[in-house]
């Protein structure tokens, strides 16, 4: 039986196979990419050429540490490919993403891909969305109204995001509202309703946007959804 960590780091060997000399990239954040961005940074050692946008500033400061090369997105036209984790994937590859708070800058990045593939552990792979917590990013400005609208539309709790004490803060100075929907049946249709409610910057929804999922299972074994 492998480990959680394992299977981690099993993905991010398996999905640095993708990454092709001279490519321009889109690299994700959390700790299951940790895994891939530690493997690239052994591979451009031994001679692979390539291009990054980073998704956050964690990912950022990886790829400082291990000498890659990053820009900035305004530098770009299209991005060849991008590869990130998720924090739930349902049977037709919608995704709640920002379990770790890079959800705008992700979901930006990677709409600029031409194709996007995650990698996620087997507990990921859900029916329907939604037993994880739907990160919404929020301006600070307001964000109790936004938190209430939000409840009562959907008969919910929310709860604003906090790290180590603190109220947490994004890339971009925002907060995160984690939403407690339980099940959601429509991502696409959720994804637009939060979109027209002011003081919303981003949904963890990331629907239509993956090409691949590749699910890592403790087993050891690895298997491919296109
Ligand atoms: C970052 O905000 C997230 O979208 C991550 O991509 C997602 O939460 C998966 O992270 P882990 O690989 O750490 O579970």
């Amino acid at each position: 039986m492998f480990t959680q960590d394992e299977i981690k780091q099993q993905l991010g060997i398996y999905a640095a196979d993708f990454i092709k000399n001279d490519m321009l990239i889109g690299l994700g954040t959390g700790t299951t990419v940790y895994y891939l961005l530690k493997e690239l940074g052994k591979r451009k050692q031994q001679g692979l050429n390539f291009t990054a946008v980073c998704t956050s500033l964690q990912t950022q400061n990886i790829l400082k540490e291990e000498g890659m090369n990053f820009i900035s997105l305004d530098y770009v036209d299209r991005l060849q490919l991008a590869i990130d984790g998720a924090d739930e994937v349902d049977e037709n590859g919608s995704l709640i993403k920002g379990g770790g708070g890079a959800l705008l800058q992700e979901k930006i990045v990677e709409a600029a891909a031409d194709e996007l593939i995650i990698i996620v552990d087997e507990k990921k792979n859900v029916k329907t969305l939604g037993a994880f917590p739907l990160p919404v990013e929020v301006i600070t400005f307001g964000w109790k109204q936004v938190k209430q609208k939000i409840e009562s539309a959907y008969n919910i709790k929310t709860r604003l995001r906090e790290k180590d004490g603190k109220v947490y803060l994004t890339d971009h100075q925002h907060y995160i509202l984690d939403c407690f929907f339980n099940t959601i049946p429509d991502p696409g249709q959720l994804n637009n309703d939060l979109h027209l409610m002011p003081g919303v910057v981003e949904t963890g929804l990331f629907v239509d946007m993956a090409n691949k999922i590749i699910t890592g299972h403790s087993d050891g074994s690895i298997t491919v959804r296109d």
